[in-house]
């Protein structure tokens, strides 16, 4: 273990955290893989030796999700057959025997892992595509105009296929049932105009750090920072990558003060800009906050019926309770709560 007791408290502290936030997810095998974890930090073994002197914060790094997104790398490499071997699907084995396999995993592969922790995890939940989907009706249903989808934050731009998606809605549903990504949220409440006639003329997105699902290395990554407990989010993940593949979505790296200055200084006639994000407001910088405020405030003020802005945002009003669909429209500037949903869509309660 790390000579300096703090910084071992800090790494024991953020361990036990994510187990309980992984218990609260049900993804009981990941909890059960940190637990374990955590025991091989505590005993001093090779786990100790990889990331006893981590120099950041380990719970702000999400130290312990870098660690299992690098065993989960391992595992669908095919590089850790014993791992695998007691993964999901298979019947999870008792704490003494992943014990074991963990600690001859980090014996043979310490290298691996102590590169794969270097970045952050990056993910992209296209389960918010539900979230999203009601505000994107409303916009068709009230401009009736082609849509221009311009995401901030968008990661490796998942969310920017959104209309290619099936959706069921309780006993409603949108979308191509033959979709290779299908999102069934449990949906409560109204829904939203289901018949608003959708077409996309334009979608284009950024991010600080985008994931260029077309580079494998970073594909892998994508994938292993998914629990492998939620196999239906991994399905969904696989088919969305699938998809974006073949449509060649691509992801400019920008910060989003950027990305919206140059596109929303012009309106585009005939159609309607749609500026949006996810679960992404939270990490931008109070001056990015403002200066994305004020572009937006900017462009409303040029908006016409034949060049309307949408701002729509999926985002955490407030610590500890679930995020909010919002929507503001001009010209007009209408200001709506659509939706509160769950951070990765599974439950949608319709409030629009
Ligand atoms: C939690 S992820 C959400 C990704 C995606 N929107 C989703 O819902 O799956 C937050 C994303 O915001 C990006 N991000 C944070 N600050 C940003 C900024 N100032 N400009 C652009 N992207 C930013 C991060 O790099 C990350 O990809």
């Amino acid at each position: 273990m790390h000579a300096d007791p703090a910084i071992s408290a800090a790494i024991l502290g953020a361990f036990q955290t994510q187990v309980k936030w992984c218990e609260h997810l049900e993804a009981p095998f990941t909890a059960a893989l940190l637990r374990a974890a955590a025991r091989e930090f505590q005993s001093g073994g090779k786990l100790a030796e990889i990331i006893g002197g981590w120099p950041g914060d380990p719970k702000a790094d999400l130290l312990p999700l870098r660690i299992n997104g690098a065993l989960n790398a391992l595992v669908l490499t095919g590089t850790a057959p014993e791992l695998a071997s007691v993964y999901p699907p298979h019947a999870r084995p008792d704490e003494a025997s992943l014990q074991t396999i963990l600690a001859s995993v980090l014996r043979q592969h310490g290298d691996f892992i102590r590169r794969f922790i270097v970045s952050p995890p990056q993910t992209n939940e296209v389960g918010r595509s539900a979230a999203l989907l009601g505000g994107f009706l409303e916009i068709a249903a009230a401009t009736k105009l082609p849509l221009r989808l311009l995401e901030i934050g968008a990661s490796a731009g998942l969310n920017l296929l959104w209309d290619r998606f099936f959706y069921r809605l309780g006993d409603a549903s949108w979308g191509d049932p033959a979709a290779p990504v299908q999102l069934a949220p449990a949906w409560q409440g109204s829904l939203p105009p289901l018949t608003a006639p959708v077409r996309v003329a334009e979608r284009t997105g950024c991010d600080l750090f985008p994931i260029d699902i077309a580079d494998p290395d970073q594909r892998l990554r994508l994938r292993a920072y998914m629990w492998v407990d939620h196999t239906e989010r991994m399905k969904r993940l696989d088919g969305a990558i699938a998809l974006a593949r073949r449509e060649g979505v691509t992801v400019e790296r920008s910060n989003a003060t950027a990305f919206v200055q140059r596109q929303l200084a012009t309106p585009r006639q005939g159609t309607a800009t749609v500026l949006y994000h996810s679960i992404m407001w939270n990490y931008v910088s109070d001056e990015d906050k403002a200066a994305v405020t004020n572009l937006v405030r900017d462009a409303a003020g040029r908006a016409t019926p034949e060049a309307p802005l949408a701002w729509l945002r999926f985002e955490l009003e407030e610590a500890g309770t679930n995020p909010v669909v919002n929507l503001t429209l001009w010209p007009g500037g209408l200001d709506r709560r659509l939706a509160v949903a769950s951070p990765h869509g599974a439950t949608i309660e319709w409030v629009g």
